[in-house]
């Protein structure tokens, strides 16, 4: 019996994820660029030989949906592993409005192939973690991270590339958090039915390749509003491919439009800010640190809660014996 712990960081697309080539696999039919948060974290301790498979939750049993997915991951890693036990906690709660499964499988395999002795290299890690769920993958490293594509067909070089280091620029992410309510529709299913029902799908698809190139062009130079402007463009054309699937996908709530026009303000009394939203009605800005009080005051009025995070690092692992 061999235990390991992990702890990895979630993060927000700045060029988006949505739409799948390959649904076993989970291959992504656009490349995406994104930001890794520093101050909240997923901590996950493996036992690798345990009595029974067992998924335990932030303190309770994880619901059967959530326990198949982690366990197909061990699976992956290790056709004959033992039984195993996995305990997760989330440092920050699950209304923040922050996607928990990417910090959760980053620090999965993290964990799991540590406590099995497995050596593997990090992309195969992303890779690993890419099939428990996509954005994932861009959690095996801090900074700034971009998601290939990749073309061969099972799916091997489609994992995280570290772009730059959490340190290579001052930048914020402001979080508006409108709601914390569970999404009415998840991530998967949702692209699904964008990739089946939207007319726009197949020009969403064409332009993820230059939208994922300016966007890391515009983090090498540290070019805020080149970046700001790119990730508006993506999450503004991926919310067009979502609002014209059938039946569309509104993720937005009249607090969500609310703080768009209050990012736009901001923009037009010389603050450098620009919003993304997920598949969520939370709002997230990105600006320059000597900005991200006064963005959080312009939010504040439209949101239950703002939270200020800063670029985070690599996620770590030990093995405790
Ligand atoms: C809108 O990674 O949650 O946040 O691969 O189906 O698990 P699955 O989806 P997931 O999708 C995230 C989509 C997004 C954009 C992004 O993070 O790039």
């Amino acid at each position: 019996m061999v235990r390991a712990v992990a702890v990895a960081h979630p993060n927000i697309a700045l060029v988006k994820y949505w739409g799948k080539r390959d649904t076993a696999l989970n291959l992504p039919a656009v490349p995406s660029l994104s930001l890794t948060l520093s101050r909240f974290h997923t901590r996950t301790e493996v036992t690798w030989g345990a009595e029974a498979d067992r998924v335990v939750f932030n303190g309770a049993d994880a619901d059967t949906e959530t326990a198949r997915k982690v366990l197909a991951t061990l699976d992956r890693l290790d056709r004959a592993r033992p039984p195993c036990l996995v305990e997760t906690v989330n440092s920050f709660p699950s209304a923040a409005g922050l996607a928990s499964s990417a910090s959760g499988f980053a620090a999965l395999v993290l964990a799991a192939a540590a406590a099995a002795g497995n050596d593997l290299p990090r992309e195969q890690l992303s890779v690993l973690a890419r099939q428990g769920s996509g954005s994932a993958c861009r959690s095996l490293w801090g900074g700034f991270v971009e998601w290939k594509l990749g073309d061969r067909a099972d799916g091997t070089d489609s994992h995280g590339v570290p772009v730059a280091p959490a340190d290579h620029w001052d930048v914020r992410m402001v979080v508006g958090i409108v709601s914390g309510n569970k999404k009415p529709v998840g991530s998967t299913d949702g692209m699904d039915r964008s990739r089946r029902t939207s007319p726009y799908y197949d020009r969403w698809v064409r332009l993820g390749p230059e939208r994922v190139a300016a966007g890391r062009d515009a983090v090498l130079r540290r070019d805020l509003e080149a970046l700001g402007t790119v990730m508006e463009s993506s999450t503004f054309e991926m919310h067009a491919t979502m609002h014209t699937s059938v039946p569309p996908l509104i993720y937005w709530l009249p607090g969500t439009v609310a703080c768009l026009h209050a990012v736009q303000a901001l923009r037009r009394g010389g603050i450098g800010a620009w919003a993304t939203m997920d598949a969520g009605p939370n709002v997230k800005v990105l600006c320059l640190g000597s900005d991200a009080e006064s963005v959080a005051a312009a939010l504040s009025p439209h949101v239950d809660r703002v939270e200020i995070l800063s670029p985070g690092g690599d996620p770590t692992v030990e093995v405790l014996g």
